[in-house]
């Protein structure tokens, strides 16, 4: 039985980037997938397919309603579904081939089978042939699923998860959304974009709630441009097929019951934890209520050898978030001391626009009685905007009153996803709002609009407003 000095279950961005960072400290490094593709949900049926329909279908979006603006006149562009989910598939596939050749580059032996325990450092794989392997640490990095409602029959044809949005072989006449969370609006943008009619159910009363209320307000009026109708406040009751059709009834606020009818149910209520077929128990481990397994800071099981990380431990469900974790349990496993800020990982929406957010933000903070300043600045106001068209949203950053320490931004427009970035330093050394707004940023870009934020949150003293 070959033994290793790291068996890590789950080829996630989590348990992929622990292999490598494994790998690289020198460890005897073993991964195991229970699928054929390395990557997890991210690679396969999350962020990458996500990203590459949500690029496609804002070209198209772009192509109908903004180039005619440019004096472009492409006569009406045709969106065909099936080349473009084609065209994912290859994204996915050249993107989970690096994972592979990032493997063998390592010298990391890959297993491909359901991974179990069979004790505390005994792993069986149950895949073309059955093995067993032992790991003197071992790290579970098996992901979440999607989570649904207990009236809701996901048949995966018209009531379905965001993994058949991401291979619809027609555009849906009227897809309608239970959860207007990151994936809801997401997907709902794709189809949208596409020329779907789009309505949105979300138990609150608004959209992306984990952002600020009035980022969120933002985005919905964004949203309903496009055409994406959303009913807030509303509670779906029961999502019944009638034929080729899905009846979804649901509660207003008032108590009024609202019928939508639609060809495409999209159920993006959150994810949840996935250990099934691990059995835990032979390890001497359990799931908590949720489905996760429980840690300690170390990212330490109560079985000390035995690590969990990414989507099947507290916190984010996001890769980055997973990926931190990879490097932090390879590093505490060889005896280092690493360190995750949670508070600076970042939260991006990829509408468009764009959603970013990192740090506490304001309505988190006034809850927590903390003294702050804000300073906004709209999108619209900077000469970058202009030139592309994309003139919505604004740029906020908050920052404790006495210190100008910044506690926070918030933004939703053009390129918000990589200018969040600039946000993360700062906070990481704990520059103050006067800090970023006496840097130069480059004339015209969008991040000039993270420099007014700044100057408007010192002192109101922004330039262009
Ligand atoms: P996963 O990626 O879920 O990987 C777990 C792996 O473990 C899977 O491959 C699974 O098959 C395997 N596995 C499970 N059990 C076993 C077993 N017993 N034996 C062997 N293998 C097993 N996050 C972002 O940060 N940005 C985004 O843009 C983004 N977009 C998303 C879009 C969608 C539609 C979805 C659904 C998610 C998105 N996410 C995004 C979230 C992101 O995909 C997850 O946070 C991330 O994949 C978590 O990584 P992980 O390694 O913890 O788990
Ligand atoms: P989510 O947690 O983001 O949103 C779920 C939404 O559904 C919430 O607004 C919630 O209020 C609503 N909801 C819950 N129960 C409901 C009900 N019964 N009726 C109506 N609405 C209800 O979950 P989502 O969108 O499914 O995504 C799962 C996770 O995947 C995200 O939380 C995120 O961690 C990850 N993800 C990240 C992305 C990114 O980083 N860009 C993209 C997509 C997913």
């Amino acid at each position: 039985m070959t033994e290793y000095d790291v068996v890590i279950i789950g080829s996630g961005p989590g348990g992929y980037v622990c292999a490598i960072r494994a790998a690289q400290l020198g460890m005897k490094t073993a991964l195991i997938e229970k699928y054929n593709s390395l990557g997890g949900t991210c690679l396969n049926v999350g962020c990458i397919p996500s990203k590459a329909l949500l690029d496609t279908s804002h070209h198209f979006h772009s192509a109908t309603h903004e180039f005619a603006d440019h004096g472009i006149d492409v006569g009406t562009p045709k969106a065909d579904l099936k080349k473009m989910i084609e065209r994912k598939r290859k994204v996915v596939s050249q993107t989970v081939d690096g994972i592979k050749y990032l493997m063998d580059k390592n010298k990391i032996d890959v297993y491909h089978g359901l991974g179990s325990f069979k004790d505390e450092h005994t792993v069986v794989i149950d895949g073309d042939k059955k093995e067993t392997i032992k790991g003197k640490k071992i790290v579970i990095a098996t992901g979440s699923k999607p989570a649904s409602l207990p009236f809701i029959k996901l048949d995966k044809e018209r009531v379905i998860t965001s993994t058949e949005a991401l291979e619809l072989q027609e555009i849906p006449k009227h897809m309608i959304v239970i959860g207007g969370g990151v994936i809801g609006v997401e997907l709902g943008s794709v189809y949208a974009r596409l020329g779907a009619k789009v309505s949105v159910v979300e138990y609150l009363d608004r959209i992306i709630p984990s952002f600020d209320k009035d980022i969120s307000k933002e985005l919905t009026k964004s949203m309903k441009k496009i055409g994406v109708k959303f009913h807030l406040s509303t509670k779906v009751t029961s999502v019944e097929r009638d034929g080729d059709n899905v009846v979804i009834t649901a509660e207003d606020k008032k108590g009024n019951e609202v019928k939508l009818e639609g060809d495409i149910c999209l159920v993006s209520i959150g994810r949840r934890a996935y250990t099934d077929g691990l059995n835990l128990e032979a390890a001497g481990l359990k799931s908590n209520d949720k489905g996760q397994v429980e840690v300690n800071d170390n990212l330490q099981t109560k079985v000390d050898h035995i690590y969990a990380i990414g989507d099947v431990v507290r916190g984010a469900m996001l890769a980055h978030k997973a990926e931190e974790e990879g490097v932090f349990v390879a590093e505490h496993m060889n005896g280092e001391h690493p360190h995750i800020d949670y508070n600076l990982v970042p939260n991006v929406v990829y509408t468009w626009p764009e959603v970013a957010s990192v740090g506490k933000g304001e309505d988190q903070l006034k809850e927590e009685g903390r003294e702050i300043k804000t300073g906004s600045f709209p999108m619209r106001a900077l000469g970058r905007s202009r030139a592309s068209g994309d003139t919505e949203g604004l740029i906020k950053i908050i920052a404790d009153a006495k210190t100008d320490e910044i506690l926070g931004a918030q933004m939703v427009g053009a390129r918000t996803a990589d200018l969040i970035a600039e946000m993360v330093v700062a906070m990481e050394f704990r520059a103050s709002a006067e800090d970023i707004a006496r840097m130069s940023h480059a004339h015209p870009t969008y991040a000039e609009g993270v420099k007014e934020a700044a100057l408007a949150a010192t002192d109101n003293r922004a330039l262009h407003m």
